[in-house]
């Protein structure tokens, strides 16, 4: 049994099968693979299109989701080891991640971080202890990571760009009001670089890196296939060459849970906002975001919508990665595609 928590746990080429299943399914019409499975979706936090993708693309192949939102119509669950319970939690991740597991054959979890401390976010300790108790794989739904986003944006590129080593991508932080996740900032990072791009990440100062476990592994994994990794806090030259860009805001990890000090930094830098006079730095770079996005703050009209934009293409296709990786997942064989997956690839 294998869980689904980062795609730094799986290969490339694992990816790249994920990837040619999602496009025959897309290409549909398939099978109902999943007739008889079950999956529950546990939301600690809001969602829309990863709500709506995970339930319609169980439905589609015949399977059944359940959504639960602990704390909001499931009992508040305790994380802790070795506590007396007598707080708000009802019942602990070690009798919650069992029962499950004997209802149903998969768990997915959507789990922000706390936005206190990022020495204790960053154990990303909701997910993990799922993964610890449960008996049936489990699923990141958005953590510290946003791995079936990254899926997303993979498909949707190789889509518009073809074969994407050497293209090359550019993650800008933008402008948002409020400190946000770094989870789709470091999985864009790190899909980018596994796909062997040239990568920039363009931020307002040092201070907006990204965690190093995700900077380290992106390097890495960017030197071992010959590529680039720079991180640039000047706007004209970081779009300039670019083939893709994709925007995200997030909150400067030095100032974790002290915001109110970032705040005036971060309101130095609303011209980080994705506007046409920057995207025409690019020779035709193609534009994406995951959603949701607040127009004329973090992009402008112009921007989303242009034909060069294919963030609606990238929210299609979570529906269709994630059909590929919950069959996967649930039936243990790649089998019944039209274009299968390679034996062993997950
Ligand atoms: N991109 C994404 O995960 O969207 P939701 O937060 O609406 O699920």
């Amino acid at each position: 049994m294998r869980h689904f928590l980062s795609t730094l746990d799986y290969s490339r080429a694992e990816l790249e099968a994920l990837l040619a299943a999602a496009r025959a399914l897309k290409a549909g019409p398939h099978a109902q693979s999943l007739a008889g499975k079950s999956i529950a979706l546990l939301f600690f936090n809001p969602s829309l299109r990863t709500r709506t993708s995970f339930e319609l693309g169980m439905h589609q192949l015949g399977g059944k989701a359940i959504v639960l939102e602990p704390g909001k119509g499931a009992w508040p669950i305790e994380f802790d080891d070795n506590v007396v319970m007598d707080g708000e939690p009802e019942e602990h991740v070690r009798e919650v991640a069992r029962v499950l597991s004997r209802y149903v054959d998969a768990i997915a979890v959507r789990a922000f971080p706390k936005f206190q401390r990022w020495e204790v976010d960053r154990e990303d300790r909701v997910i993990q202890s799922f993964a610890r108790h449960a008996t049936v794989p489990v699923i990141n739904m958005e953590t510290i990571t946003h791995p079936c986003q990254e899926l997303a944006l993979a498909l949707t590129m190789q889509e518009k760009l073809g074969r994407l080593d050497g293209k090359k991508f550019l993650l800008t932080w933008t402008y948002h009001p409020r400190p946000l996740n770094t989870a789709v900032a470091n999985s864009a990072l790190i899909l980018a670089a596994k796909m062997g791009m040239d990568v920039t990440l363009l931020c307002p100062t040092p201070e907006y890196r990204l965690d190093d476990r995700y900077m380290d592994a992106a390097a890495k994994l960017s030197a071992d296939q010959g590529r680039t990794l720079t991180v640039s806090h000047d706007i004209a030259s970081a779009y300039r060459g670019a083939d893709m860009v994709y925007a995200k805001s997030w909150g400067a990890l030095p100032y974790f849970g002290r915001w109110d000090q970032e705040q005036p930094i971060r309101e130095q830098h609303r011209h980080f906002m994705v506007d046409r006079e920057k995207l025409e730095l690019t020779p035709d770079a193609l534009f994406s975001h995951c959603l949701p996005v607040r127009r004329n703050v973090k992009v402008s009209d112009w921007v989303l919508d242009s034909p060069r934009a294919i963030h609606i293409d990238e929210a299609e296709n979570r529906l269709h990665v994630q059909k590929a990786l919950l069959h996967a997942l649930l039936t243990g064989l790649p089998t019944g595609l039209p274009t299968g997956l390679p034996t062993g690839a997950l």
